[in-house]
């Protein structure tokens, strides 16, 4: 082995693919190593194209940061002890108490995983409505997706399992998850992701093993984010939108019963979205998926109603206004039926968002007051149209 005389970069650049083998499972390694590597030679030639010197040529354009700052060992022992599992613990969690106030990774090299236009803009789409990135500012949700990878999943795959320390942020591209969590030492199904959503935020968020098991029901695709470039992004962007949303949220009638730590993680997960005035925020009878709180201007609820007869009626009802610090959208989420209501912004509105994991997750103390709420809308409808549909059940 000493007389062999191994080119320089031969390890790094085949580190490289074995980590994102290791890391995406792609379903075929040579067809993922011709696109690994064109990626890879494009990544140099843009390199050498603007001329930048180099300081470490035999890294450049391996679009993997792990070892990047590891030292060169020339020494032949150590090379031997390069194994997949020394790659493995290279990529492994850092279980470290995490201070979003504490800047220290802001000078963590920034990660790169470079795409195709192609892969680029399925990855665009996939994250185009993910909650947590709807606060972030351009810079940083562009730095979000360099930094993203895809992984491909089989059926019965375990994604994620419950107590296992946290690796990745995870958004779905396709694919049916199953989340489950273990309750009494039986392991519950308490939710699926289908087509779309997140999951794998909160023991990045928290430093907290894994809450949930999640299982891909059928083949997927995910794009993955690395815990480091979550904590950079992610996480010190929750620190200043609890600092924007305390007082806000103090206010919210609905959540005056939680504790502040409670009303805390609401804010880590919520996103904010902004609509014209007259736009369609919720359809009735579409699938649910959101809770929404107001922050700023007004909704419409609108129902199209049946008559005595049972018909649906075409023409839609004003039944109510929801202004600052109201609530809508819970009670498909409630009574797992389709959306009882159409709901427009009036002038332009913004509202604070939660998907339906984490309202199930963080609102079950408010559960009391928003059924209470539901027997209300009845006794409205039945003012308005002599009846009402049974909404509860
Ligand atoms: P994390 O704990 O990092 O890993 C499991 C993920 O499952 C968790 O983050 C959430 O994103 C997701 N999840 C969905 N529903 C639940 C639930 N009811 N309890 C805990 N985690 C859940
Ligand atoms: P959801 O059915 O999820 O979506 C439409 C929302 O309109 C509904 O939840 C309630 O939050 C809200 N809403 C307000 N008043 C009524 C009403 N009288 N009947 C039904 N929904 C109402």
């Amino acid at each position: 082995m000493s007389n062999l005389e191994i080119p320089v970069g031969l390890k790094e650049l085949l580190q490289g693919y074995t980590v994102e083998v290791l890391r995406r499972k792609p379903p075929n390694l040579a067809e993922f190593a011709v696109q690994h590597f064109t990626l890879v030679l494009e990544s140099q030639r843009k390199e050498q194209q603007s001329k930048k010197p180099s300081t470490n040529p035999e890294q450049k354009g391996v679009p993997f940061e792990t070892d990047s700052n590891k030292p060169n060992k020339d020494d032949e022992e150590e090379e031997e002890k390069d194994s997949v599992s020394d790659i493995l613990r290279s990529v492994a969690v850092c279980a470290e108490a995490y201070n979003p106030d504490d800047d220290k990774d802001d000078a963590e090299p920034q990660v790169v995983h470079p795409k195709t236009d192609q892969q680029r803009q399925r990855l665009q789409d996939a994250c185009k409505d993910i909650l947590l990135f709807k606060t972030l500012e351009k810079e940083q949700f562009s730095e979000i997706l360099d930094a993203m990878f895809e992984v491909f999943v089989k059926p019965q795959e375990h994604i994620i399992d419950q107590g296992d320390d946290g690796d990745n942020f995870y958004v779905i591209e396709k694919g049916v998850y199953d989340i489950f969590v273990q309750k009494g030492g039986v392991s519950v199904c308490v939710g699926q992701y289908n087509n779309k959503g997140s999951f794998g935020e909160l023991a990045l968020m928290y430093n907290t093993p894994r809450a949930a098991t999640i299982i891909a029901t059928q083949e997927g695709a995910l794009w993955a984010l690395d815990r480091a470039t979550f904590h950079r992004l992610i996480v010190k962007n929750n620190a200043k939108k609890r600092r924007v949303y305390e007082a806000f949220i103090e206010c919210v009638p609905l959540l005056k019963s939680l504790e502040l730590a409670e009303r805390m993680k609401i804010v880590d997960v919520l996103g904010v979205r902004v609509f014209r005035d007259g736009e369609c925020i919720i359809t009735q009878g579409d699938r649910a998926d959101c809770f929404y709180i107001v922050e700023s201007g007004e909704v419409k609820i609108m129902i199209k109603t049946k008559t005595k007869t049972g018909q649906q009626n075409n023409t839609e009802v004003e039944v109510a206004r929801c202004s600052r610090s109201q609530y809508f959208g819970e009670l498909a989420l409630v009574t797992n039926k389709p959306r009882a209501a159409s709901v427009y912004a009036v002038g332009e509105t913004k509202c604070l968002v939660m998907d339906i994991q984490a309202f199930e997750r963080l609102l079950g103390p408010c559960m009391d007051i928003m059924k209470r709420n539901i027997s209300q809308y009845e006794d409205q409808l039945v003012a308005l149209f002599g009846h009402s549909d049974d909404l509860k059940h």
